[in-house]
């Protein structure tokens, strides 16, 4: 049976993005119908930050009670048999997680009144789709669309996923761990997952094309990172160019032209994202492209009028908060608020051991321009709650990049154990248009973390206390 609706505003993908968006447009009192083809949550709370996050944190504590196995460990804390691991109970759990999520995602759509289409749509033209559901097919008009069709994992040229060569998506539901795993790309996904795997005992190679790990970040940032690989006994193969996989062995040319044979029982490929732009008619829309994602303006608006993009279908970076933000942002414009997308800053974290985050500037971005800058840096390794929580011996720091004419902040990184949780202070600095003194005036507690990034502003102005 065919139905048809008519609706206001038409959000089509149920990820953070299209979610946020649908969620804010029924507050401002709009009809909203939202399709999504899958499980609501889309990559980030299905099969990417939430579940990798929970799969790190299972990793971290296995890993920290067999090291306390193995040597008795320096707390004081001894365990006399080896602990084991039971990857399809902790897969389990992570399941848990993740389908709580979704049914709290649900469930706030349920109480906003936004109608939820399962199944794929699919355009004949900008303002109309169909969507092939259980019951049937629903062609659906809208006034306006807003696309948050997200992305997918890119795919290497001779290595097609399947069998022993996975993405992500796979890699965070084996029900058994395989022996050795090599992973393909040094960025967020292999490193943070590569992580996990060696931490639950697996034997993990990296191979990566660049010169350097994680190539989006600046080697000071990296290199805490880099120890904690070599340390944890993670092969790393830089300048790599992975040829095939063969007989259980993955094949590569090295930086010196040598060819590279790495045994692996799996292989994750884990060399970025593309946005999910094919299979879904967004050739009959007419919408202009911008490279290989949508074009849209300031104002998340695409070529066609009425016709809204967000998220990672719309550009870098491709993270969640950008998504939310542009979601929250168009709704609002739809109900006929003034609104832009210009933000000072989008963090960015990385949740590597020991973790990065990075938010507005680096040293070497601010040091490229004209503007003459003040560069401080405070140490972990002085920080008491950083000592008392075993997070002082990482090489982690607080960097901060200054204006040097009137001391505003340009940018702030951190690399340490459990930096990520710094990220929101960090932003808000950054967007609230923050100098050196503005952070040295705050009263900022102890002992926590944050107190590096006093310091930092004290290091900037020339007086730090603790180094
Ligand atoms: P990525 O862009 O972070 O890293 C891909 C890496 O693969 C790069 O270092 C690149 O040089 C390398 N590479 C590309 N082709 C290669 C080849 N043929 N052989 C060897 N190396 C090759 O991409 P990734 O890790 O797949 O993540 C995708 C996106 O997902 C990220 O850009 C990020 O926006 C998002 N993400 C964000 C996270 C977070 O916020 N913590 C966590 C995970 C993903």
């Amino acid at each position: 049976m065919s139905e048809t609706i008519k609706t206001r505003v038409l959000v089509v993908g149920g990820g953070p993005g299209g979610y946020v968006t649908a969620l804010r447009a029924a507050q401002l009192g709009l009809q909203v119908t939202l399709v999504e083809g899958d499980r609501l949550g889309g990559t980030c709370l299905i099969r990417g930050c939430i579940p990798s996050k929970a799969l790190i944190h299972a990793a971290a504590k296995f890993s920290s009670v067999r090291e306390a196995a193995k040597q008795g460990g320096s707390l004081g804390i001894s365990l006399s048999v080896e602990p084991t691991l039971n990857l399809s109970e902790t897969v389990r759990w992570k399941d848990g997680v993740v389908n709580r999520l979704n049914e709290g995602v649900a469930g706030l759509l349920r109480r906003a009144k936004v109608q939820v289409i399962s199944g794929w749509a699919s355009f004949n033209d900008a303002r109309s789709c169909v969507v092939q559901t259980a019951s049937g097919a629903v062609t659906i008009t809208a006034e306006h669309v807003v696309l948050a069709t997200g992305s997918e994992p890119v795919a290497l040229p001779g290595l097609p996923f399947g069998g022993p060569i996975i993405s992500s998506t796979e890699a965070l539901s084996l029900q058994s761990l395989p022996r050795s795993l090599a992973v393909i790309g040094a960025g967020y996904i292999g490193l943070e997952l590569g992580s996990a795997f060696r931490k639950l005992g697996v034997d993990v190679t990296v191979l990566e094309a660049q010169d350097r790990i994680l190539p989006l970040y600046d080697s000071a940032l990296v290199k805490p990172v880099a120890r904690w690989l070599e340390r944890a006994g993670v092969a790393v193969h830089l300048g790599a160019t992975v040829m095939g996989f063969e007989a259980g062995s993955l094949f590569a040319r090295s930086q010196d032209g040598k060819t590279l044979a790495v045994k692996a029982e799996q292989v994750l490929v884990t060399v970025g994202r593309r946005p999910r732009t094919q299979g879904w008619g967004l050739e009959n829309m007419g919408v202009d492209m911008s490279g290989r994602f949508v074009y849209v303006d300031d104002q998340c608006r695409t070529s066609m009028r009425n016709v809204w993009a967000i998220g990672d279908l719309v550009g870098e970076p491709m993270l969640e908060h950008k998504a939310a933000a542009q979601g929250e942002m168009v709704a609002e414009l739809i109900a006929g608020q003034r609104r832009r997308f210009n933000p000072v800053a989008i963090p960015a974290v990385c949740f590597t051991e020991p973790e990065i985050v990075s938010v507005g500037l680096s040293p070497g971005d601010a040091g490229a321009g004209d503007i003459e800058v003040i560069n401080a840096q405070f140490p972990f390794a002085a920080n008491g709650r950083a000592l008392s929580m075993e997070a002082s011996d990482t090489g982690g720091f607080v960097r901060v990049v200054a204006r040097k004419h009137d001391r505003r902040l340009l940018g702030i990184q951190a690399v340490g154990a459990h930096v990520s949780e710094l990220s929101g202070e960090f932003a808000l600095a950054l967007e609230m248009g923050a100098t050196l003194e503005d952070i040295a005036g705050v009263i900022h507690a102890h002992p926590t973390l944050s107190e590096a990034f006093f310091e930092t502003a004290l290091a900037g102005l020339g007086h730090a206390l603790h180094v």
